[in-house]
């Protein structure tokens, strides 16, 4: 299973202005079945402390920054999201969430599966328990 981690997209530098993207094998290693995006984040907000059961997701600072928290259950890693070329893979069941926003940020989701509530894991203790069940 692949672990947490940025991938650097493509630049394509242009005096009329750049241009970067994403597909399906050859930079995400899943393909996207949804996509969503967070923006108009107030100060100090926190978003998406949770973990999935089964759904991966790729997400891009497409505009501005912000910080993804992950955690497998054991430890954090921060990774911090700044530049629009580069995206963090998260594999299923590793709780993640979202802060710092900076103003006018704008985060992308892309995800391999359809909206689930049920593959949510919204209590900590739940998703260690499951994790150290895998
Ligand atoms: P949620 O993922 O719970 O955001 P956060 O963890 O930051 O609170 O989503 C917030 C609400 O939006 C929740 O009621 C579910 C709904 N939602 C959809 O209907 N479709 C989607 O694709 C997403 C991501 C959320």
């Amino acid at each position: 299973m692949l672990k947490p981690q940025i991938i650097s997209l493509p630049k394509i530098l242009d005096k009329r202005g750049n241009l970067s993207f994403f597909e399906h094998p050859n930079q995400l290693p899943f393909e996207i079945a949804r996509t969503y995006w967070i923006y108009d984040v107030p100060g100090g907000e926190v978003r998406g402390s949770h973990a999935f059961k089964e759904q991966q997701e790729f997400i891009v600072a497409l505009s501005g920054s912000f910080d993804v928290i992950i955690n497998n259950g054991e430890k954090e890693t921060k990774f911090s999201l700044n530049r629009s070329y580069d995206g963090l893979y998260v594999p299923k069941m590793y709780w993640r969430r979202l802060e710092n926003f900076s103003t006018n940020s704008l985060a992308l989701i892309v995800s391999d599966k359809h909206f689930d509530a049920d593959d949510y894991i919204r209590d900590f203790d739940r998703f260690k328990t499951l994790r150290n069940e895998i």
